[in-house]
């Protein structure tokens, strides 16, 4: 059996960087840190209003990185132009607004069904793997194979958001059961992500059929108690 691959999305190394408007923390540092703590690839969200992660930083990260670099975009006509010059072996296509602090749910996939059909078979010409971030639903895995995705990544906010404020999370975990399920049928690779610590992780990883794990905001904040190395590893455990 392959094994199970853990992305660190490291934005928020470069969220605290703009908080004081300095040169550091540099996400390339942290970009090549995590990737000699074990990591199998490195995750970067490009945002339109460049909130955390800017060009600059998507250039040198590509340039240094040997693991593979996971670049985070919406279905733009800019972000197509900068994905296809930077060539990231990974691409996931995720929704966006402007005003949200995090992507707050998963794709549309009824809206601008062609545009992004599109946009993903340039992509994959360019040589990118691509995957879709979507809710753990039947219908929008369905799409996913239809709009010719390599990967579908499930947001697991809610669940991760239910197990956070000890609510009943069976009906959630069904959901997204049900949909590695039928994304593994389709022939999708499929990921998890969003909102994951310690304890969702734990849950989800026993779940057969999920092949990779993007964790941010959780990782990067235990790294201030424990090192990102340290962080690493124990999500490296959890997820074996
Ligand atoms: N996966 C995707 C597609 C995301 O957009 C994000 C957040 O940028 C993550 C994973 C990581 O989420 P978190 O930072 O909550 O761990």
């Amino acid at each position: 059996m392959s094994k199970i691959r853990l992305g660190v999305n490291i934005d928020h190394v470069a969220t605290v960087r703009n908080a004081r408007g300095e040169n550091y923390p540099s996400p390339l540092r942290a970009a090549l840190f995590v990737q000699k703590s074990g990591a199998d690839s490195v995750t970067i969200h490009l945002r339109e209003d460049r909130r955390h992660i800017n060009d600059s930083d998507l250039k040198q990260i590509k340039s240094k990185l040997k693991i593979p670099l996971n670049l985070e975009i919406a279905a733009t006509d800019e972000m197509l132009k900068i994905a296809l010059k930077r060539k990231p072996p990974f691409i996931c296509i995720v929704p966006e607004k402007r005003q949200e602090i995090t992507t707050e749910g998963g794709l549309n996939l009824n809206f601008k069904k062609n545009s992004l059909k599109k946009i993903i078979n340039k992509l994959k010409k360019n040589k990118s793997r691509i995957s879709l971030f979507v809710e753990p639903n039947l219908n929008d895995i369905k799409e996913s194979k239809n709009l010719n995705a390599d990967c579908v990544e499930i947001h697991t906010g809610k669940f991760c958001n239910l197990i956070n404020i000890n609510k009943n999370y069976e009906n959630e975990l069904k959901k997204i059961k049900a949909a590695v399920k039928l994304g593994n049928k389709l022939g999708l690779e499929v990921h998890a992500g969003h909102g994951l610590t310690y304890k969702s992780a734990k849950i989800l990883a026993k779940i057969s059929g999920i092949k990779e794990f993007n964790i941010g905001h959780f990782l990067i904040g235990e790294s201030i108690f424990v090192g990102l190395n340290k962080t690493i590893k124990n999500f490296r455990k959890i997820i074996k």
